[in-house]
């Protein structure tokens, strides 16, 4: 505390400094306690300024008035600035409206999206693969003829070609060729994959295909697959059928049905598609089963595993290419593959 009769008893008291003095003290406090502390010592019944109106009949006659209306306007200003700071602390740290905040209440929520359904079901399939050590990857969308085709047992002039209606980039090679393209499916990954890496291998590849294709309600010329491949010793087609059952009953539910039937991709020695009955899933069960495809699999070709340098002898292996839209279709009741593309916000804010 400062030795406030001592400034009091020098003849030459410099209300001034006082004033200054004050409002630095002021400024300094940070909560109500510390200001009630300054009020007293400045403004209380005992304080400096009661002191120093005090102290003017003791000053020669001619001098009360001016040291008097010194004092007033000191005394006045400390009061205006007590009240100003005084909201300021209040509004700052008021420690009994914090209290009343409940931190437990949900917050305001804010509209700002959500996730594409087909990233949703994307998401969703990948997450069903990885819990069975799957490996998740992508690749490139601009492909080699090499990758999309040739490594995969489709030779120039096969006529599979011409089931995949590809997107050319316009670009020739030495013999007038164009090795380039848009790629048709995400089976490419297979062999990008096998060459870079020796088995066991075990991953999935979601990503974007292109085909040149006119649409309608169950064709895009640009859609999602996701690659699947497991290659190492002693694998049957009974590890693909389980792995797919698996699949879809993490995605469908456990009581889903699946139809296996023969099928036939050049690369893979058997090939199959895989079905599920959508009259399970509805609980519709007066109606005659309705099979729905949503893969094509099948016990990946010897020549396939050569081409890469595996040792076909040695290892067998499964894959799959399966279709997303028509998975997120079934899953969320769309009747049209091009309501996924029109970006249109009343039916994208549906997921
Ligand atoms: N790539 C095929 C397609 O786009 C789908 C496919 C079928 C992928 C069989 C596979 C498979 O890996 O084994 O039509």
């Amino acid at each position: 505390m400062r030795m406030d009769k001592d400034i009091l008893k020098t003849p030459a008291t410099d209300v001034e400094q006082i004033l200054k003095t004050a409002l630095t003290e002021l400024g300094s406090t940070k909560n109500l306690d510390a200001l009630n502390d300054w009020r007293i010592r400045y403004l209380g019944r005992k304080g400096i300024v009661i002191q120093l109106k005090r102290s003017i009949s003791k000053l020669p006659e001619k001098e009360r008035p001016k040291f008097g209306q010194v004092i007033n306007e000191t005394s006045k200003t400390l009061e205006e600035q007590l009240m100003k700071h005084e909201t300021k602390i209040s509004s700052s740290n008021d420690t009994s409206v914090s209290d009343d905040i409940d931190i437990t209440l949900p917050g305001i929520p804010i509209n700002n999206g959500s996730l594409h359904p087909i990233t949703q079901t994307i998401r969703e399939i990948c997450e069903s693969f990885s819990s069975m050590g799957f490996e998740i990857i992508e690749g490139p969308e601009v492909e080699l003829d090499y990758y999309n085709f040739q490594m995969l047992n489709i030779p120039k002039h096969h006529p599979a070609r011409d089931g995949f209606n590809t997107l050319w980039i316009d670009k020739q090679d030495d013999e007038g060729e164009t090795p380039m393209l848009l790629r048709t499916h995400t089976s490419p990954m297979q062999i990008r994959t096998m060459e870079k890496q020796d088995p066991p291998v075990r991953m999935i590849v979601p990503g974007k295909v292109y085909r040149y294709e006119a649409t309608d309600s169950s064709h895009e010329w640009h859609f999602s697959q996701i690659e699947g491949l497991a290659v190492d010793q002693g694998i049957t087609f009974a590890d693909l059928k389980g792995t797919l059952y698996e699949f879809a009953r993490k995605l469908f539910g456990d009581d889903v049905k699946v139809r296996f039937r023969c099928d036939y991709f050049p690369f893979v020695e058997p090939g199959a598609e895989m079905a599920i009955d959508w009259n399970s899933r509805t609980g519709d069960n007066n109606k005659e089963e309705n099979w729905i495809e949503i893969l094509g699999a099948g016990m990946v070709h010897p020549k396939v595993l050569k081409a890469v340098g595996y040792d076909s002898n040695k290892y067998t292996g499964f894959a799959f290419g399966i279709g997303v839209e028509r998975i997120s279709m079934l899953k969320n009741n769309i009747d049209d593959i091009r309501l996924f593309y029109n970006n249109d916000v009343r039916f994208l804010s549906q997921f």
